[in-house]
């Protein structure tokens, strides 16, 4: 609205000072500032603008002040002023700094127009609008949600299923003692069972004693004997976590994975606890229908050993599929799985637990081949590429 024009804002005197009479006439003043800001365009405009509602001399604020606030009666002073320094005043200084930007805006797009940058002036023309215009039922800003990793969410799933047979969760460190890794576990210094981990070795350990070297744990059986060390028998835990080996990586290595160990030691534990504990964790996870099987291995720290495998479960264990060999367990109907065994004696000597009153057993899986066999991944590679597209599959 054009101030000069006949039906511009003026400062009325007031007579009703009731709350109610003081708000409708802030009202009528805001409405009016709103209105007249809308056609500021040019900084000359805005100049005229600012002091018809700024000017020390005469502005809308300074008339607002003599003939409201100096006039009231002594009663409605509290009122009035409250209205006028927490609405009148900063409705005024803000309108009229949001004006000074829109036509500096405008300037802006003006020029831009002489330059010819048509684009630019769409760009600039809806930023502006966009800043005048807050719609509130527009949907917030939504910020993408993670979720847990394939190899983190398998490896719970698992830890979960025991869990539920009463086992409870041990962890320990990733760079490990050679005692720890090895020779507890029942690998003599030299002896050529050490050569089937493909240790990392930490560097510059020489001056140290043999059992007292670093190195990248190679499987998370050490953490069989750190909870040996602090727990006296009865023990069922399992302990989940990364491990390291001198592997190059390819669709089926990776120098860093998972394991996840179980340790149950008590009186009276047997092969047929092992075998029974082992076949219905594996029904958990792969399904009610798969087939366990024991076959002859060796472990330093475990007597007798054995690798477990299951029935294939893309085959269903017939070792032919689509009218071919099956690919994923080589035609044998058979996929091995993991290690396991009886605890071996020479190990209770290294953490004092009683050879002649208790026996357990032990097992050790790698967390990737089951997430591979359970989400069908061909490649190791992708679990440790942080390829959102891959992660968000299992989201
Ligand atoms: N630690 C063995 C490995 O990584 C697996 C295993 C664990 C075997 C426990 C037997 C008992 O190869």
């Amino acid at each position: 609205m054009n101030p000069k024009k006949k039906s511009a804002y003026t400062v009325p005197t007031l007579k009703d000072f009731s709350a109610a009479g003081l708000d409708k006439e802030v009202a009528k003043l805001r409405a009016a500032i709103d209105e007249e800001s809308k056609a500021v365009s040019t900084e000359n405009e805005w100049k005229i603008f600012r002091d018809r509602w700024m000017a020390r001399k005469n502005g809308i604020l300074t008339q607002v002040n003599d003939l409201w606030l100096k006039a009231a009666p002594k009663d409605a002073k509290r009122d009035v002023g409250q209205r006028v320094n927490t609405i009148i005043i900063p409705h005024v200084e803000t309108t009229a700094k949001d004006t000074h930007d829109h036509w500096k805006n405008i300037a802006i797009l003006k020029k831009a127009r002489a330059e010819g940058v048509d684009t630019q002036i769409d760009e600039a023309r809806r930023a502006l609008e966009l800043s005048q215009r807050l719609d509130i039922t527009l949907p917030g800003i939504r910020r993408p949600l993670g979720s847990e990793h394939p190899i983190i969410k398998t490896m719970n799933e698992m830890v979960g299923v025991f869990r539920n047979l009463g086992y409870s969760v041990e962890e320990g460190p990733e760079i490990e003692t050679d005692y720890y890794n090895f020779e507890a576990l029942n690998f003599p210094p030299n002896h050529p069972a050490r050569d089937t981990q493909d240790t990392l070795f930490i560097a510059n350990q020489e001056s140290k004693p043999l059992r007292d070297r670093l190195l990248l744990r190679t499987h998370t059986s050490p953490v069989q004997i750190r909870t040996m060390e602090k727990m006296k028998p009865p023990v069922r835990v399992v302990c989940p976590g990364k491990v390291h080996r001198n592997d190059a990586p390819d669709a089926t290595h990776s120098p860093i994975f998972h394991q996840i160990e179980g340790l149950a030691v008590d009186t009276n534990i047997t092969f047929s606890d092992l075998k029974g504990t082992l076949d219905h964790a594996m029904k958990e996870m792969f399904g009610s229908s798969v087939k366990t099987r024991f076959y002859p291995s060796f472990f330093p720290f475990t007597e007798p050993s054995a690798d477990v495998q299951i029935s294939c479960i893309f085959c269903g264990g017939r070792g032919y599929r689509d009218g071919g060999p099956c690919r994923n367990c080589k035609a044998s109907g058979w996929i091995e799985l993991l290690g396991c065994g009886m605890v071996d004696p020479n190990v209770y000597g290294f953490v004092d637990y009683d050879v002649k009153k208790v026996s357990g057993f032990a097992f050790g899986m790698g967390v990737e081949r089951i997430a591979i066999l359970k989400y069908g991944v061909d490649d190791i590679q992708l679990f440790f590429n942080g390829d959102v597209r891959f992660l968000e599959q299992f989201a």
